[in-house]
C-alpha cells in the first residue's frame, strides 16, 4: 500500500503557468509513488466568491482539463469534486463542535486575506471556516502527506491540532482503557515497565526522548510478539501519546521545493491581476505577452546594461533556459550585449514548446466533454468509498451510530 497524498485546488477558471511550477508539476510528479488524491474545492472558492455561482461550473471543468492536460493521469490519480461529497461537511460540521474560536481566529491567514481582499465582505462564518473545511478534507482520507504551497502551512498545522483533539476527545470510547490494559498484557513484564516510565515522563514534561523510547517499545512487540495486531499497537502509541486511540491521521504537510514564476509585471502571477500566461494561451498570445514583459528597470535604451536579478525574465530563465543560454543571458544583459527582445526570445520558444504536449491533451478532452465528466464521476466514487468508511469510524467513535 503506497502512502496517501491529498491536495486540493480553488477552482478559479483555466490555470496558468504560476499553477503549474508552483503546485502542479509537483502533484504530476507525486501520482508515480503515492496513493494520489486530488480534487476541485468548489465549497472553499465559495467562501470568498459566493456571489458569483455561474461562473463556477466552468472553471470546475476548465480546471481538471488543465489538471489532465499536465499530466495528471485518472488511472493514477483519483480527481474528484469536494461539493460531490457531503460527507465533507459532515466532518466540518462535526469538528466545529469542538474546535475553538481561537484556534481559527489565530490561523494567519485569516487577517491577511481580510485586509488583502477589502473588496469583499469576508466577515463570515464560513471564511472564518475555511481551514477547518480544509482540515476535515485532508481527515476523511486519512492522508499522511499534502502537498502544499509554505501559505498553507498553517492550516495543515491546525488539522493536525484538530485530529490530536479528535482522537483525545473521542479515541477513548468503547473500553479504551481495557483494550490497553489486554495490549499490554502481550508484551513482556520489563517493557510493560519500560513503557509506562516512558508514558509518565512524556505526559509530565512531553519529553521528545521519552516518546522515542516508548515508540521503539511498540515497535518491537509489533515486530515480536506474534499475537500483537495492528491494533494493538495503535491502542497502545495512542496510550503513550495520552491521545487516546487513532481515528483521523495526522498528516504532514508537504513543502517540495517549488521555483516561483512571477508574473508578466514581475508581482505574484494572477489572473485577477492580468499579468498570467495561460498554460492554454496560443501561441501568438504567449509572444504577445512576454514580449511585452517588465524588465530592469534600468535598461532604458539598450545601450543601457541591466542586471537580470532585477527582471522578472530571469525568473522564466531559471525555469525554461539551460546553462548556455543563461550565461549568454547574465553575459549579454550586464554588458548591454543584448536587448531585452533577444533575451526573451528564447523563454517564448521554451513556453510554446512546454505547452505543446499539453495543448495536445486538452484538445482531446475540450472536444469530448463527457468523458472529463465521467473522469470526475469515476474518482468521485473512488473517494466516496473512502469517505463514507472514515464518517463510520467517526460516528461511531462519537456515539452517533444509533
Ligand atoms: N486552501 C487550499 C488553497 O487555497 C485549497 C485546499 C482546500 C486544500 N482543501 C484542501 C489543499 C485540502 C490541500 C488539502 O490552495
Ligand atoms: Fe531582463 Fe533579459 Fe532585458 Fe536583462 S536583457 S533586463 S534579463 S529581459
Amino acid at each position: 500500500m503506497k502512502p496517501r497524498v491529498l491536495s486540493g485546488m480553488r477552482p478559479t477558471g483555466a490555470l496558468h503557468l504560476g499553477h503549474y511550477h508552483g503546485a502542479l508539476k509537483n502533484w504530476v510528479r507525486l501520482q508515480q509513488d503515492y496513493d494520489a488524491y486530488y480534487f476541485v474545492a468548489d465549497w472553499h472558492a465559495l467562501t470568498t466568491h459566493y456571489e458569483e455561482r455561474e461562473v463556477l461550473e466552468r472553471h470546475v471543468y476548465d480546471m481538471v482539463i488543465d489538471w489532465i492536460a499536465a499530466g495528471l493521469d485518472p488511472d493514477r490519480s483519483t480527481i474528484f469534486i469536494q461539493s460531490r461529497l457531503p460527507e465533507h461537511a459532515e466532518l466540518f460540521t462535526l469538528l466545529a463542535m469542538g474546535t475553538p474560536l481561537g484556534w481559527l481566529e489565530r490561523v494567519p491567514t485569516y487577517k491577511d486575506q481580510i485586509e488583502k481582499l477589502k473588496d469583499r465582505d469576508l466577515a463570515t462564518y464560513g471564511f472564518l471556516g475555511y481551514p477547518l473545511l480544509q482540515a476535515a478534507d485532508i481527515l476523511i482520507y486519512k492522508a499522511a502527506y499534502v502537498p502544499v504551497g509554505e501559505d498553507q502551512s498553517s492550516h495543515v498545522e491546525l488539522t493536525r491540532e484538530v485530529a490530536r483533539r479528535f482522537n483525545h476527545l473521542y479515541g477513548r470510547g468503547n473500553h479504551f482503557e481495557q483494550h490497553v490494559a489486554a495490549a499490554l498484557a502481550k508484551l513482556a513484564k520489563d517493557d510493560q515497565r519500560y513503557l509506562e516510565k516512558q508514558r509518565k515522563a512524556y505526559g509530565e514534561t512531553g519529553s521528545a526522548e521519552a516518546l522515542a523510547k516508548g515508540e521503539a517499545v511498540i515497535g518491537k512487540a509489533a515486530a515480536g510478539a506474534p499475537d500483537f495486531t495492528a491494533d494493538d499497537r495503535e491502542l497502545l502509541l495512542g496510550h503513550l501519546k495520552g491521545s487516546g486511540k487513532t481515528i483521523l491521521v495526522e498528516p504532514q504537510a508537504l513543502h517540495t521545493e517549488v521555483l516561483r514564476l512571477p508574473g508578466l509585471d514581475g508581482t505574484k502571477m494572477s489572473k485577477s491581476y492580468g499579468n498570467a500566461v495561460l498554460m492554454r494561451d496560443e501561441p501568438a498570445e504567449v509572444t504577445k505577452k512576454i514580449r511585452g514583459m517588465t524588465t530592469d528597470p534600468a535598461r532604458v535604451r539598450r545601450s543601457d546594461p541591466g542586471n537580470p536579478e532585477k527582471c522578472p525574465v530571469w525568473d522564466f530563465h531559471k525555469i525554461y533556459s539551460d546553462d548556455a543560454t543563461k550565461d549568454w543571458v547574465v553575459k549579454g544583459c550586464t554588458t548591454a550585449g543584448i536587448g531585452c527582445l533577444d533575451c526573451k526570445q528564447p523563454v517564448i520558444d521554451a513556453v510554446i514548446a512546454g505547452q505543446q504536449p499539453w495543448r495536445e491533451r486538452a484538445e482531446r478532452y475540450l472536444a469530448n466533454p463527457k468523458q472529463v465528466h465521467w473522469i470526475v464521476e469515476m474518482g468521485t466514487e473512488r473517494a466516496r468509498t473512502v469517505a463514507r468508511q472514515t464518517m463510520r469510524d467517526v460516528r461511531e467513535a462519537i456515539g452517533l451510530n444509533y
